[in-house]
């Protein structure tokens, strides 16, 4: 397996508890970084880049993905293999739920990545989210509000699913 890093923001952790769950279930040295603190090095060094944030104010991005998200730009993703990941609360905010996942795919479009990782909706439920294209979630979606004891499972089986392309 090449280099994975796994860029994460997270205001009360739970985002930086799935990047550390996601990392364990990765094995072979994959790294976590904090997106408040994450540089261009941490994206030019890693042929795989695993993207998460959870999502806040009325959709939006958790607050360290702004500092990042320009770096993103900057350096570009040609030639990277990117996933990503949302945790956000489906009942609470069901109309914009994950949306911070659609933000951070269609950034990581844009910036021209190979993006890997789409999973089903099946087991959630929501009215809208901008992180559902063609019918599936473009990454995994997480929510610690209300199925916390799902949570690893769910990492689990996307670890499996993404493996074998990382
Ligand atoms: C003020 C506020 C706004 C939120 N907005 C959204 C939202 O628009 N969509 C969503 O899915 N979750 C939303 N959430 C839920 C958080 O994303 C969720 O609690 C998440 O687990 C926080 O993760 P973190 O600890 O990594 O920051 C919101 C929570 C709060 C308190």
């Amino acid at each position: 397996m090449k280099k994975t890093v796994i860029i994460y923001g997270s205001t009360t952790g739970n985002a930086a508890s799935a990047a550390q769950t996601i990392a364990e279930k990765l094995g072979s040295g994959a790294v976590v970084k904090e997106a408040g603190s994450a540089s261009k090095s941490d994206l030019t060094d890693f042929d795989n880049i695993i993207l998460g944030s959870s999502t806040w104010g009325d959709g939006e991005l958790q607050d360290d993905w702004y500092t990042f998200l320009p770096t993103i730009k900057e350096a570009g993703l040609s030639g990277k293999t990117v996933a990503v990941f949302g945790v956000g609360d489906q009942f609470s905010y069901s109309d914009t739920f994950v949306n911070a996942m659609g933000e951070l795919y269609e950034a990581a479009k844009s910036a021209g990545a190979k993006i890997i990782g789409a999973t089903s909706t099946d087991g959630y439920s929501f009215n809208e989210s901008s992180a559902v294209k063609d019918g599936k979630f473009v990454g995994l979606a997480l929510d610690y509000d209300n199925q916390s004891d799902l949570s690893d499972d769910r990492i689990a089986a996307w670890v499996a699913q993404i493996s074998p392309e990382l």
